[in-house]
């Protein structure tokens, strides 16, 4: 595998080695010096044309702890002049000598196109409405860590499905482990062809989540809107918004996903979010593990060896904890 574009790439047994292979690396993060020679020498480029905290730095720390320099570029998408401009940008950062490049835009296709004109490795981090990846890598692992295998399992997804990548990557991962998957949103934010997704639906929140084994809320993306979809927040929020009466309904085992960034008050009521069965923290962390595996996938052998952590190179003795 030289390039991750989409989750439809990959088949269940792909996606169960990269999560496989990731307490590997979240070990790495657990020790005294938590870095490992494994990238020693490549350059990942970090070009970002959208807004991103957590999934940028997740990225770089992610390049760091394989010891691998990181290259941040980033652009205001309103200063992009797409197409020529876009490729003049990764033709000047290829020439001065990288591996990788993680890329973010704002519009669906720009990592495939990038990888005809480029050499190196292309990994998505999120595209338009398109696909983000790693996010659905980083969230299959958590619900594994929270619900074991996820076979048979029921996860609600809510909220503003139309414009989220984020659904699109999920809803294909989770389906390919064996779950099934719900998504309930307003009949204005359910996708064109939803009926050609591995889904049911609903408009029904309390309903739905009488009987989910996991709750994953997806933020409203008003920037990607250009209409008003939802006639009143208040409104939205009280048929579709995690509030503390639902939560309180919910059993404390199910746990409760949100990729970031949370919009308090909105999709997840203002003190939600601080209940144990959050796993907000949980996602975060263990974005930089599934990246660790997935940067160490695509640059670490070149033969498509798979790593294990007996031939992860270790500079620090086994075990060295904090
Ligand atoms: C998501 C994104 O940008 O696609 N955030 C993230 O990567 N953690 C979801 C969002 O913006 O709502």
């Amino acid at each position: 595998m030289k390039h991750l574009l989409s989750i439809d790439e990959l088949n269940e047994a792909d996606l169960r080695e990269v999560l496989r292979i990731t307490p590997s690396f979240a070990e790495v993060a657990q020790r005294r010096i938590a870095k490992v020679p494994a990238l020693r020498g490549q350059t990942v480029a970090l070009l970002f044309y959208e807004d991103s905290t957590r999934t940028r730095l997740s990225f770089e720390i992610a390049a760091k702890r394989l010891s691998a320099d990181t290259l941040n570029v980033s652009v205001k998408t309103s200063s992009v002049n797409k197409g020529e401009s876009l490729r003049d940008t990764a033709e000047t950062i290829e020439a001065m000598g990288i591996d990788a490049v993680v890329v973010r835009h704002r519009s669906s296709g720009v990592p495939l196109q990038l990888t005809k004109w480029l050499d190196a490795s292309v990994i998505n981090a999120g595209d338009g409405w398109h696909q983000h990846p790693t996010q659905a890598l980083l969230d299959c692992f958590t619900l594994q860590q929270k619900l074991g295998d996820l076979a048979g399992s029921h996860i609600v997804m809510v909220g503003d499905i139309k414009h989220s990548r984020v659904a699109r990557s999920d809803v294909r991962a989770f389906t390919m482990l064996g779950a099934e998957v719900t998504l309930v949103a307003p009949p204005t934010l359910m996708p064109p062809a939803i009926e050609t997704w591995p889904v049911r639906t609903s408009h029904d929140l309390d309903a739905t989540l009488a009987d989910a084994d996991a709750v994953y809320l997806l933020r409203m993306q008003s920037e990607r809107q250009n209409e008003a979809l939802v006639p009143d927040l208040r409104e939205y929020t009280t048929l579709y918004g995690l509030t503390a009466e639902r939560s309180a309904r919910l059993d404390p085992t199910v746990p409760i996903m949100h990729p970031g960034p949370m919009n308090r008050g909105v999709e997840i009521a203002a003190d939600v979010p601080d209940l144990d069965q959050v796993v907000v923290v949980d996602q975060v962390r263990n974005g930089v593990a599934v990246r660790m595996a997935v940067l160490f996938m695509l640059l670490g052998s070149g033969s498509g060896d798979v790593p294990t952590a007996a031939t992860i190179p270790s500079n620090a003795p086994a075990g060295a904890g904090r």
